[in-house]
């Protein structure tokens, strides 16, 4: 094997309720990675090229999230080969997509195969993992995991990491909004030191129960139980006061029928989730009511109509 591409999805972190713990694969963009050994004489990155929609948005040089763990998994495994990387930057920096979670993925399953290293599916996660805390300094994988498994993903603990992956049902429709903010360049730690340090029994008790609601509904593949469970009390507060109009915005959805709204992962993007089988323009009347409540704060935003991903696509090239 010479030459190796992978497209890892990007995901939304938290659902509510289920914050560093759930994670959702969405087909809405590709981070896309090839990966060629160029000798096998050293250890080495010969080019790494950045391509794609958001190649302006990310650094292009050894600073890059996908060089740096490039690096990191070759020493890992002691190899001596230089390599050449090519990364198609799609999903979104900053925007609560899990972009350096589809990055991690693409360039950790692209080695693995090309390295031809056969590890536990568990064990790639946590290796990906290793290029969100280069990158947000925290170690939470509630990115990196849907990225690399597809699907949707409970993190139990962490240390060491255990997790479950399920498949979401097929009826289950997302639509995702981008306002155009202003984000500052550490978005996720950022968003991450507004939150409380403690929260009281009462509000721990609603998580828990909306929590335990949301994964027992993709257990069951119940999106009503799933909508019933997306409510947190303890940091969406806090964060949605970051996200001019989303207030509204999440009210708007409701309204247009969304079962019900998160802040993805670390915002400023929100979620809405719906039954795709309630009809195909469903999505798109949720998107425009959602872009509509933004609007009404003097906020732009964009919509997608998505569904959930069922993870990286490998291509063997060569
Ligand atoms: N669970 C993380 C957070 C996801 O909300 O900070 C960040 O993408």
């Amino acid at each position: 094997m010479r030459k190796v591409r992978v497209e890892a999805p990007a995901s939304s972190a938290n659902l509510g309720p289920g914050f560093d713990v759930f994670g959702l694969a969405l087909d809405v963009a590709y981070d896309v990675v090839e990966v060629e050994v160029v000798n096998e004489r050293r250890r080495g990155i010969e080019y790494f090229e950045v391509y794609g929609k958001h190649r302006d948005d990310v650094p292009r040089d050894s600073r890059n999230i996908v060089y740096r763990l490039a690096e990191k998994i070759l020493e890992m495994f002691n190899r001596d080969i230089t390599i050449g990387i090519r990364l198609e930057k799609n999903v979104r920096p900053r925007s609560g997509l899990g972009s350096s979670g589809a990055s991690s993925a693409a360039i950790t399953s692209a080695l693995l195969t090309l390295l031809n290293v056969n590890v536990e599916p568990i064990r790639a996660v946590e290796i990906a993992a290793l290029g969100e805390e280069l990158v947000t300094g925290s170690r939470h994988a509630d990115n990196v995991a849907p990225s690399m498994l597809g699907g949707f993903v409970v993190i139990r603990r962490y240390d060491p990491l255990d997790l479950v992956r399920l498949e979401p049902p097929n009826n289950l429709g997302v639509v995702i909004v981008i306002p155009k903010v202003e984000v500052p360049e550490e978005k996720t730690k950022y968003a991450r030191s507004v939150l409380p340090e403690h929260a009281s029994l009462r509000d721990v008790i609603h998580n828990v129960g909306h929590a335990s609601y949301v994964a027992i509904g993709f257990a069951l593949k119940n999106i009503n139980l799933i909508a019933r469970g997306m409510n947190d009390v303890i940091v969406e507060p806090r964060r949605m006061s970051l996200i001019p109009g989303g207030e509204k915005a999440r009210r708007r959805a409701l309204e247009a029928g969304a079962l019900a709204t998160a802040i993805s992962g670390a915002g400023p993007s929100l979620l809405a989730i719906y039954d795709r089988e309630s009809g195909d323009d469903v999505g798109h009347i949720i998107g425009k009511a959602m872009i509509e409540g933004f609007n009404e704060e003097g906020v732009d935003a964009e919509y997608y109509v998505t569904r959930p991903s069922a993870g990286p696509r490998v291509s063997i090239l060569s």
